[in-house]
């Protein structure tokens, strides 16, 4: 599908933990438009792999796996469903284990090339806000609103404590400070579609702001534009 003609799209990019889902998800209940969560594809792509017991080194084989998995994802009355091969693995790609392993996939040239067709296929349907990595520089170059949001890592290792901690989940901050860390550099340094902010894109610090705050400021720049 030619990107060139997918327009009507708000691109929402930024490193881990730095407010993109929640902001998102508010952004496109404000103004009508459907939310696609591009992470929750290369964390269902990974889970299929790691339950099919396929060996992470063969790119092949997950280009294969990641071609042939049936993947719904559900983002009805604000709630996230993800479906792959029928099974409800909504939980499940959250995993510490599916978190740390989606680099070994989402560096994969035929892996990306599927799932970024995917992702244009359901934007071209309705007006989307489309959240993750390369939205504003790869899936979506002609999206008429670009965000990059950004925040302090120590900031972001806080929220994702947090929001761990609220789920009844107890982990160690400073190792989930790392990880967070290493995941954002290998995903900043790799070869293929590396997450940078798009040179027409609005970058929004969010260090010190509300999620109110910065939802305000998205739906206001959206509403110029839109
Ligand atoms: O947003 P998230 O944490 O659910 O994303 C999970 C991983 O997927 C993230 O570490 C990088 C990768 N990803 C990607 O490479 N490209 C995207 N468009 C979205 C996510």
């Amino acid at each position: 599908m030619d990107p060139e003609h997918i327009t009507e799209v708000v691109a929402i990019d930024g490193p881990a933990g730095a407010g993109k889902s929640t902001a998102a998800r508010r952004l496109a209940k404000l103004l009508g438009f459907a939310f696609l969560d591009t992470g929750a594809m290369y964390r269902a792509a990974t889970w299929r792999a790691l339950d099919g017991g396929i060996n992470l080194g063969d790119h092949t084989a997950l280009a294969l796996s990641t071609q042939q998995m049936d993947l719904r994802i559900d983002e009805s009355d604000g709630k996230q469903t993800v479906l792959v091969d029928g099974r409800d693995v909504t939980e499940a790609i959250r995993s510490p284990e599916v978190t740390r392993e989606i680099y070994r996939l989402d560096a994969i040239l035929e892996v990306r090339g599927h799932l970024v067709e995917l992702q244009r296929h359901v934007a071209s349907l309705r007006p989307t806000v489309a959240e993750g990595r390369d939205m504003g520089t790869v899936v979506f170059p002609r999206a008429k609103c670009k965000f990059y949001l950004e925040a302090s890592l120590d900031e972001r290792a806080r929220r994702r404590f947090e929001e761990l901690r609220s789920k009844g989940i107890e982990v160690d901050f400073q190792a989930l400070r790392d990880e967070i860390e290493i995941r954002d550099r290998k995903t900043m340094t790799r070869a293929i579609s590396p997450l940078r902010p798009a040179d027409d894109a609005i970058r929004i610090d969010t260090t010190h702001l509300t999620l109110d705050q910065v939802v305000d400021q998205m739906a206001a720049r959206a509403r110029l534009v839109f």
